[in-house]
């Protein structure tokens, strides 16, 4: 490892807007690792950077260094492309369930590694981890055999892969330290580039339950994660996608995943099957698909039940309850309180995207500290969107709580969320930008 350098005069040097080396960078990770440089030292230069803002070559050099911190997957010689994609994160947002089985079923080979629930956000592996069995721990090999098997995987980005990213992702969850272009930038790619992927598809969130607030921050971060990943030799795309009012109509672990397998079983419409089919075709056309094929054939792959057939094989492989795909609540865990709440007559005028994040968090779907463990049942589920008509009757939202008093404590704050007007409201654009394909 280069250095050692004085972590100190690093945290001082980006606190009064300086920038890091690369071989600073370098050491700095390595040395986190290795015990030398502690947690609060770590949060602290984190908290400079995100104030100050990073550079463009310190999140290329925070990418690099990611990738060094572990081994990487070897998917030289799977038949088929080789394929993943990621999203930034964001409030009722478990693409990944309908897309990487939609891919693997047009003949992609997908191998995903995933992260957990982060700030407001949800996270891929805790709502795996919601179906009896299923685990998220694979090492390379098994993971790298599994996509030559079934055509899938999905996995923590653990052990011996990227473990600096595990390490910096939990720290900054509960250090206020997210949203930071190159912070995430360089947590997904690095991420992609261990991953092995030759392909690799972004879904960049935007909005108020977005990690970046707007089309501007968004198109930056997709421009910024698109470049790294191209320089690296792989031929990389990014879709902006709106999150200023959650994607799915669930928020919370076993809720995403019982919504997902509808979704796959062709039980669900609605935004979130839209954007699933738009990612898949999207990945698909970075392999060389052109974009109305790629649609058409994502679009054949859910309909005919040949994503939802791959859903289970990767379910079963990865020791879930394969039951889940036929009767999704037969096997995953239930709310004991289930409790309904409309805002009224009217039309939807606001949704407050990442307070119902935070609120399905409070209800004990995300952590407040390190650590922490989720609670796989319990969240929120929004029937509605913004220019939507609603009436008092029909449950707008409906929770599922560990107690009443959990359930109580959320419907006196549901009236500052959702908001309802007298006047129609046009409803909210999907994707908002693409970067590198369409
Ligand atoms: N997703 C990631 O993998 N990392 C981040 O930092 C944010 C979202």
């Amino acid at each position: 490892m280069p250095g050692p350098f004085v972590v100190t005069g690093l945290i001082g040097r980006k606190r009064d807007g300086g920038e890091l080396r690369q071989d600073e960078i370098a050491w700095l990770i390595a040395a986190y690792l290795a015990g030398e440089v502690d947690d609060a030292q770590m949060a602290a230069l984190l908290m400079a950077g995100v104030i100050q803002g990073f550079s463009v070559q310190e999140a290329v050099a925070l990418t690099e260094a990611f990738v060094a911190s572990g081994d990487r997957v070897d998917l030289g010689g799977l038949h088929g492309p080789t394929v993943d994609k990621h999203s930034t994160g964001g409030v009722g947002d478990g693409t990944t369930f309908v897309v990487a089985p939609l891919l693997a079923a047009l003949g992609c080979q997908v191998a995903k590694l995933s992260g957990r629930g982060l700030g407001h956000t949800g996270g891929t592996l805790d709502k795996l981890e919601s179906i009896p069995g299923f685990t998220v721990d694979l090492a390379a090999d098994r993971f790298r055999d599994q996509v030559n098997d079934i055509g899938l995987a999905v996995a923590a980005a653990t052990g011996d892969i990227v473990p600096a990213d595990k390490r910096l992702y939990a720290l900054r969850d509960v250090t206020g330290t997210v949203a930071s272009p190159a912070l995430i930038a360089s947590s997904v790619m690095g991420k992609k580039l261990a991953g092995g992927a030759q392909h690799v598809l972004l879904d960049v969130k935007v909005g108020d339950g977005a990690f970046m607030p707007d089309d501007a921050q968004g198109i930056a971060l997709a421009k910024l994660c698109v470049s790294i990943g191209n320089a690296a030799g792989r031929r990389t795309g990014a879709v902006v996608s709106d999150m200023s009012q959650p994607l799915g109509d669930a928020i919370g672990n076993a809720l995403e995943v019982a919504l997902a397998v509808e979704t796959l079983r062709g039980e669900r419409e609605g935004r979130f099957r839209r954007l699933c089919l738009d990612l898949a075709a999207s990945a698909l056309e970075l392999t060389g698909v052109p974009a109305d094929a790629a649609t058409q054939r994502a679009r054949e792959a859910l309909e005919d039940g040949r994503a939802l057939e791959r859903f289970r094989r990767l379910v079963e492989a990865q020791g879930g309850d394969p039951r889940v795909v036929d009767d999704p609540w037969s096997v995953l865990p239930r709310a004991p309180v289930v409790r309904t709440w409309s805002p009224g007559d009217g039309v939807i005028a606001r949704i407050g995207c990442r307070r119902l994040g935070e609120l399905a968090g409070q209800l004990g779907a995300g952590r407040r500290r390190q650590g922490d463990r989720v609670d796989p049942a319990v969240g929120l589920e929004l029937t509605a969107r913004v220019g939507d008509a609603v009436s008092a009757e029909e449950p707008v939202v409906r929770i599922h709580a560990r107690s009443d008093a959990d359930a109580d404590a959320i419907v006196s704050e549901l009236a500052q969320v959702v908001a309802v007007q007298d006047e129609p409201t046009d409803p909210v654009e999907l994707v908002h930008a693409r970067v590198g394909v369409g």
